[in-house]
C-alpha cells in the first residue's frame, strides 16, 4: 500500500535530501524538498529509525526556491542535486551540514567557524567531467541508479567541455568498447581519456579520428577499466592546470580539485599556514601541489601519495619547480606510521571520502595540521581522534567545491 503525507521539511541532510517528520515521528527524508516547505510525500522505504519518500508536491514552497536552469536536472539526472535552491541558500545548508556533523558525530563544541568561502561561479565551474557511455547514450547516472541520462551540455561544466561533446558523442557513436570518457579542460588543451575493459591501444584509430574532430590542442589517453596503467593514444597523456601562477602536469588518472577557481582560494588558505624554514609532511598530495606551493617557504617537504601516475605527476612537477628541498614517496598513507611520528611542524592532510587511517591520527606528532576535508562525517571522526590527543581547532572553513551539489569541501586548522 502506498502511503502519501503532508510533512513539513525542517532541514537538509548531507546527501542532499531535506529532512522532515512523518506523522509516526520518525525522520523522512524527501530529495527534491527543502527546508522549510510543507510538501506531500510518498513513503518509498522505511527503516526502524527513519524512512525515504519521493516529493509529489510541494504545497508551500521555501523562499529559496528557484526554477532549475537545466533540463537534464528536471529529467533526473543525478549529477547535480540543489538547482532547484537559490546559490546563497546552498551555502547556508552546506555551513549547517558542517557544523552538524562536528557537533554530532564529532562531539565538538563551539567551533572557531569562519564565513563560508563561495565558489565565483556557481555554473560552469568544473574543469573535468566524467560521462558515462550506454547503447548509444552519453551521460550521467540518474541518482541512485545505473541508468543513464542523455546529455548534451551540462551547465557546472567549463565551456570547452560542453562544446567538445557534439564531437565527442559523433566519435564514439557504436563503439561498446567505451564505457566511459573523461574530459579536462587544462591551460594547454583538453584531455579525454577513454575508458574501457579492453585494451586501450587497439583505440589508436578513433583517438586520432576524435582529435582531428576536436581540432586545436587536443589529447587523447585510453585507461583499461581498473588498470593503473595509461596510455596516450594521441598525443601526452596529461595536460597542465593552472594553480597559484603555477603550472602542474596531471594525468589521466591523477586527482586534481575540479573548481579552478575555489581551488586557488584552498591553495592560498593551505599555503598561509606554512611558515619560513618549517618541516611539512603532505599526506595524500595528489600531483604535487600542496607540497611544492609550500616548498616555496618551507625547509623540508615530504609528500605521500599512493597512485603511480599522480606520483609520477608530482615528480615531474618537482623536477619543474626546480624544488629541492620536497621528496615524494608513493605509499598508501596508512603504511606511513613511522613518518608521521617523525618530528613536523605542520603536516598537511588532503584524503579521499573515507579519511585518514587511524593509526596515522593517533602517530601524528605535528605542531599544526591542516586537513583539508571534502567529506564532513569522515572529518568529524578523524578530528575527534585528534582532539583527543590533545589538538584543538583554530579555525574551521567551508569552501564551495561544488555548487549546485550537496558536496562540499571544508578546511580545518588545529593546533597543540
Ligand atoms: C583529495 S585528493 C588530494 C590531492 C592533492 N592534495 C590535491 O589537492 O591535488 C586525495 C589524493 O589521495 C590519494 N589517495 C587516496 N587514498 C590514498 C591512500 N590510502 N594513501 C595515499 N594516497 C591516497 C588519491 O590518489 C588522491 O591523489
Amino acid at each position: 500500500m502506498t502511503v502519501t503525507e503532508k510533512v513539513r521539511l525542517h532541514g537538509m541532510a548531507y546527501g542532499g535530501a531535506a529532512v522532515g517528520r512523518l506523522d509516526s515521528g520518525a525522520a523522512v527524508f524527501v530529495p527534491g524538498g527543502l527546508p522549510g516547505e510543507l510538501v506531500e510525500a510518498q513513503v518509498i522505504e522505511r527503516k526502524r529509525n527513519f524512512a525515504r519518500a519521493g516529493l509529489l508536491q510541494v504545497l508551500e514552497p521555501a523562499p529559496a526556491r528557484i526554477d532549475p536552469p537545466c533540463p537534464h536536472f528536471m529529467a533526473g539526472c543525478g549529477g547535480c542535486e540543489w538547482q532547484h535552491a537559490a546559490y546563497d541558500a546552498q551555502l547556508g545548508y552546506k555551513q549547517r551540514i558542517l557544523v552538524d556533523q562536528l557537533e554530532r558525530l564529532g562531539k565538538l563544541p563551539n567551533l572557531p567557524l569562519l564565513p563560508p568561502v563561495p565558489s565565483p561561479l556557481e555554473f560552469r565551474y568544473r574543469n573535468v567531467a566524467e560521462f558515462h557511455l550506454q547503447g548509444g547514450a552519453l551521460g550521467f547516472h540518474r541518482a541512485s541508479s545505473h541508468q543513464l541520462v542523455d546529455v548534451d551540455s551540462c551547465p557546472i561544466v567549463e565551456d570547452s567541455i560542453n562544446r567538445a561533446l557534439p564531437a565527442v558523442r559523433e566519435a564514439l557513436a557504436g563503439q561498446a568498447a567505451i564505457e566511459q570518457v573523461d574530459v579536462r579542460n587544462g591551460a594547454d588543451g583538453l584531455l579525454v581519456t577513454l575508458l574501457g575493459q579492453t585494451d586501450p591501444r587497439a583505440h589508436k584509430l578513433l583517438a586520432a579520428g576524435l582529435a582531428e574532430r576536436l581540432g586545436g590542442d587536443c589529447r587523447v589517453a585510453g585507461v583499461r577499466i581498473g588498470s593503473d596503467r595509461t596510455r596516450g593514444l594521441h598525443g601526452q597523456p596529461f595536460v597542465h592546470m593552472q594553480l597559484a601562477g603555477k603550472r602542474f602536469r596531471v594525468s589521466a588518472q591523477s586527482f586534481f580539485q575540479v573548481n579552478s577557481q575555489v581551488a586557488e582560494k584552498l591553495a592560498g588558505l593551505v599555503t598561509a599556514e606554512v611558515g619560513g624554514g618549517e618541516r611539512v609532511l603532505d599526506l595524500f598530495s595528489g600531483v604535487g601541489t600542496f607540497a611544492l606551493l609550500a616548498s616555496e617557504r618551507a625547509r623540508e617537504v615530504v609528500g605521500v601519495e599512493e597512485h603511480p601516475s599522480a606520483t609520477g605527476d608530482a615528480h615531474a612537477n618537482a623536477a619543474e619547480f626546480a624544488a629541492g628541498n620536497v621528496q615524494f614517496r608513493q605509499a598508501d598513507v596508512a603504511s606511513a606510521v613511522d613518518l608521521a611520528a617523525e618530528r613536523w611542524d605542520l603536516t598537511i592532510l588532503d584524503p579521499p571520502r573515507a579519511g585518514c587511517a587511524r593509526p596515522v591520527l593517533e602517530a601524528l606528532n605535528s605542531n599544526r595540521i591542516v586537513y583539508v576535508s571534502c567529506d564532513p562525517s569522515t572529518l568529524a571522526r578523524d578530528v575527534a581522534v585528534l582532539a583527543a590527543r590533545g589538538y584543538s581547532l583554530s579555525s574551521l572553513q567551508l569552501l564551495d567545491m561544488f555548487p549546485q551539489t550537496y558536496h562540499l569541501e571544508a578546511l580545518a586548522v588545529l593546533a597543540r
